[in-house]
């Protein structure tokens, strides 16, 4: 993980380097750290966590700087300590890396038979010893670069500085993103096109193969083959500044703007109120001989996957296989003839999406990116693409971000049955125009939130809870116990409602809170047998579930009833009562709900 700015020109590197690196916080906040350069004078500034701490040592500095390359820390070798933090200095070299150097304890060892010692335990440090080591043999940077990143293993981007080369930085990568940015008063480097967003209008992403050499007033870009010139392309992407807009926490606000937020996902791809992809640069006939779907994901997005195969198989009839995304290439994944491979990501970045994109496309699958932030790796790399449109997502739990997966797969899915004749127009038509108004639930959950507090203050206390459904119902208390337990520490199980008495119900004891998901009413009593189980042997049972004429009383210890008249409402009401749930947890135990600790928004490593 870990974002990476850097800056050189005529403006104020420090405060570029520090709103840079606020932007790009979304990436890790273990530590954080600056080097500056300008009028004789360098400072290497660390601090652990927040960027805020960073950015108030910062503001101490009287001089002016008009270089620098700044990095935001997600710990991987070493802990998350000043020691540890960037920028490492090895002798004349200086830099910021993310990704991970797999075989760097073998070089360090070289390294140190050669008298170098280090002072971090962090694989970046040995790599910027490397560097030096070349860049001591009176080579030109690059040249330094280029011999290093030959012995290098693993994934990389790394800012530079290098003494002698006052207002010069250099660049390189591998896996890992590096964007160069144009802008009025100097050049810019950045993990992402947003930290670039307020200060340059043109960008570039500099390829595998290539060294960036930027000056006060030119940049260069060096190959093998040799010197050229970077080729610009407008900068679309923008940044709002963060703003909670009244909201305690982002999780919060981005929970509200859910309801706003399916229209915006499904409206680009709906025509004369059928699906349409036209916009996403596609019509049917490019998935006409599809027999296989392979969806493909990390985390959350892998279970709106999971979702999506639900809602695939049911009105496209295409088998659909979902693979978490850091097993897909060594499960191994069977190609069938005409397989596609949709990867799923909310920030386009994730490496082991990123590199399951890569492997179905080396295996000659089509590859469709099912992605959030636009003019990320996964957007641009993936053969065809559909955008979210969730916007800016802040918090490092996703609830947009997911909703909108499940909502264009929903979308997709009509998309397939239709062009395979599965559904008639006219059961597109209804469906299209059902998912459309699945706002209306969304919002009417989302007034409940206070009903949902008090079912929070039934759990906190409790150090682990199950969450259980059959079919999709067991798909959301997936996502439902995941989002649990990454803002609120509370250890959460889902299980397939039946899976529970062969093995884990012993963990039941008096007061163990089981949550049942039960939207599909020809499920309903079978799931509520399975709670009614745990009930026996002293669960606190809680049951989500909908309208179905039939009487609740009795049938659990607490009910919710979802908002909506059938499944589809259903489905979307309970996506929200599953965040807000958590959310409510998370707060009455006074987590630090937006930045949970361990976690990065983005995670660029494998
Ligand atoms: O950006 P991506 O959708 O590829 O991210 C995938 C997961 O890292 C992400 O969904 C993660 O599980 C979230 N923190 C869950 O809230």
């Amino acid at each position: 993980m870990c974002g990476i700015i850097g800056y050189t020109g005529s403006g104020d590197a420090k405060k570029k380097v520090a709103d840079g690196l606020e932007i790009l916080e979304y990436r890790g906040y273990d530590s954080a750290g600056a080097l500056l350069l300008g009028n004789g004078k360098t400072e290497i500034i660390k601090t652990e966590g927040r960027v805020s701490n960073l950015k108030n040592k910062l503001d101490t500095l009287s001089s002016n700087f008009t270089t620098g390359i700044g990095h935001t820390r997600w710990a991987t070798h070493g802990a998350p300590s000043i020691k540890n933090a960037h920028p490492h200095r090895v002798c004349g070299v200086c830099l910021v890396h993310n990704g991970i150097i797999e075989n760097y304890k073998e070089i360090k060892k070289r390294l140190e038979g050669k008298g170098i010692t280090f002072q971090s335990e962090t694989d970046s440090e040995v790599a910027c010893a490397l560097i030096d080591s070349h860049f001591k043999e009176n080579v030109h940077p690059c040249v330094a670069i280029l011999m290093a990143e030959r012995e290098l293993i693993g994934s990389w981007a790394f800012a530079i500085s290098f003494d002698g080369y006052e207002g010069e930085l250099f660049a390189t990568r591998r896996g890992s993103p590096l964007h160069l940015g144009k802008g009025k008063d100097g050049f810019y480097l950045a993990s992402d096109l947003t930290a670039l967003s307020s200060f340059c209008d043109e960008f570039y992403t500099l390829h595998e193969s290539e060294i960036a050499h930027l000056f006060e007033n030119k940049a260069l870009i060096y190959t093998p083959d040799g010197t050229s010139t970077p080729d610009w392309q407008k900068n679309e992407a923008s940044y709002t500044k963060a703003d909670k807009q009244g909201y305690e926490h982002y999780m919060l606000k981005e929970i509200n703007e859910e309801p706003r937020l399916v229209r915006n996902a499904l409206l680009p791809y709906i025509n004369r109120g059928l699906p349409d992809f036209s916009s996403a640069s596609f019509s049917y006939d490019l998935f006409k001989d599809i027999s296989k779907i392979h969806l493909v994901a990390c985390g959350s997005a892998m279970h709106a996957s999971l979702l999506g195969k639900h809602f695939i198989e049911s009105y496209a009839k295409i088998p659909t296989e979902v693979f978490v995304a850091s097993e897909y290439r060594y499960s191994p994944p069977v190609f069938e003839k005409n397989t596609l491979v949709i990867l799923v990501s909310q920030s386009g970045e994730t490496a082991d999406t990123i590199a399951s994109m890569k492997y179905a496309k080396s295996c000659g699958s089509l590859t469709l990116g099912i992605i959030n932030a636009p003019s990320t790796t996964l957007a641009r790399e993936s053969d065809f693409c559909i955008y979210t449109h969730a916007g800016q997502e802040l918090a490092v739990a996703t609830t947009k971000g997911y909703l909108t997966q499940a909502l264009v797969l929903f979308l997709f899915a009509l998309f397939l049955g239709l062009g395979k004749d599965k559904l008639t127009e006219n059961e597109a038509r209804e469906l299209t125009n059902k998912i459309l108004s699945v706002d209306t639930p969304i919002l009417e959950t989302i007034k409940r939130q206070g009903e949902l507090s008090s079912l929070a203050s039934q759990l906190v206390s409790s150090p682990h809870i199950f969450y259980i459904g059959r079919g999709i119902d067991y798909y959301l208390s997936c996502e439902a116990s995941l989002k649990l337990k990454e803002i609120s520490y509370i250890n959460a199980q889902a299980y397939e409602a039946g899976e529970l008495k062969h093995g884990t119900i012993s963990l039941i004891e008096n007061g163990t809170p089981v949550i049942a998901f039960a939207t599909n009413e020809e499920l309903f009593d079978k799931t509520v047998s399975n709670l009614k189980e745990t009930k026996s042997r002293g669960a606190h049972t809680i049951l989500f579930t909908g309208d179905f004429s039939k009487s609740l009383d009795g049938i659990a210890d607490e009910c919710f009833v979802l908002e909506g008249k059938d499944k589809i409402d259903m489905i979307f009401s309970l996506v929200i009562a599953l965040q807000l749930l958590a959310y409510e947890c998370a707060n009455q135990k006074g987590c630090e709900i937006d930045r949970p600790r361990n976690l990065a928004k983005s995670v660029t490593v494998e």
